[in-house]
């Protein structure tokens, strides 16, 4: 290992990222590929814990793999493939559920706000199990660090638990991963809501802003966002929740710090705000969607590329699963 590991995933199971993906996560992928060794995958395996339509998960990944090639990734910087191409994922995450206590995998508060929504019914097992999977995606790669938003600060805490047992129980064999979130954009909050985080699940359609939308529809969501009753554009994430989640937004967007914006904003409206935000996101977000359309329009390429990352993945996964299967006796 000669630079730092560095690993995430993303689901591919709406097709469209949204701007909290992007921003909490996605951004920061491209920002480390090269100067980690960095390993990034689209989690079909975690898709199916809620029913997905055959056809269109399959879709829904190739889109999933092609906006993040739009986003900036580079194949010859970063390894990126699909988790259900690398067969030792499922073996790990096996391993990974023997170790983990049921109590440990109730407390994880994800998956009591997922379940309480989908009712006993519609929860599966796997949704119960789904971080100790996630913790043997990171595990499998010996990653140093995990680029993600705020709210799987959760599940990489159970990562390095985990790995710390099993280190002590057999014999150092895990890297204990440290979560890498940045503070300013760990949680996008919801346009509409902005006491939620923006979320596929939970956010309604004006709230979340959609990736692969067309720029003047989200042009419009930032244009109705919800604010206050007040006008002086000021950051207070208590009191002024909407416009503090925009100045986030713009901030991440522009390069400039918060003090300035709010400086650049004196004596001006909220409404100023979100036209000026509305622009940034559609030059962004413009050449973001050709990049990711061209990679869509050549199914060849895209094939290409998450093959060679599959082939890439699986000497890392390979090598980790064999040593595990050893010290545990297999
Ligand atoms: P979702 O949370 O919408 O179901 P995923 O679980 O696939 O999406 O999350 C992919 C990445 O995006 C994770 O690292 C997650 O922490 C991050 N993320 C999701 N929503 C937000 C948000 N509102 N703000 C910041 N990061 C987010
Ligand atoms: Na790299």
């Amino acid at each position: 290992k000669d630079r730092p590991r560095v690993l995430s995933g993303i689901q591919p199971t709406s097709g469209s990222f949204h701007l909290g993906n992007y921003l909490g996560a996605v951004r920061q992928w491209v920002d480390l590929q090269k100067e980690n060794d960095a390993f990034y995958m689209v989690v079909d395996l975690h898709a199916i814990t809620v029913e997905q339509d055959p056809a269109t998960l399959r879709q829904n990944t190739r889109i999933s793999a092609a906006q993040l090639l739009g986003a900036g990734l580079e194949p010859e910087h970063c390894t990126l493939f699909v988790q259900s191409h690398v067969p030792e994922h499922a073996q790990l995450g096996w391993v990974m559920n023997c170790l983990t206590g049921f109590g440990e995998a109730s407390r994880m508060t994800q998956f009591k706000d997922k379940s309480a929504k989908q009712g006993a019914a519609g929860t599966s097992v796997g949704l119960f199990t789904y971080p100790i999977l996630q913790v043997a995606d990171i595990l499998l790669y010996q990653a140093d660090a995990v680029p993600v938003g705020e709210d799987q600060r959760q599940h990489v805490e159970l990562t390095r638990d985990l790995a710390e047992r099993f280190n002590t129980r057999y014999s150092p064999t895990f890297t204990v991963p440290k979560p890498y979130i940045l503070k300013e954009t760990a949680k996008i909050q919801d346009l509409q809501d902005p006491a939620i985080k923006m979320s596929k699940s939970a956010s309604s359609a004006k709230g979340l802003v959609s990736l692969l939308d067309e720029p003047k529809a989200s042009a419009k969501k930032f244009k109705s966002a919800v604010t206050d009753t007040g006008t002086v554009v000021s950051y207070d994430e208590q009191e002024k929740a909407g416009v503090s989640n925009l100045l986030r937004i713009h901030s991440a967007l522009s390069g400039q710090s918060i003090e300035q914006l709010v400086a650049h904003f004196e004596g001006k409206m909220y409404g100023a705000l979100k036209t000026e935000l509305a622009d940034l996101f559609s030059e962004w977000v413009t050449p973001f969607q050709e990049r990711t359309r061209s990679f869509l329009d050549d199914p060849a390429e895209l094939d290409r590329v998450l093959a060679l990352g599959a082939g890439k993945a699986r000497e890392v996964a390979s090598e980790t699963l064999a040593t595990v299967y050893d010290r545990i006796g297999f």
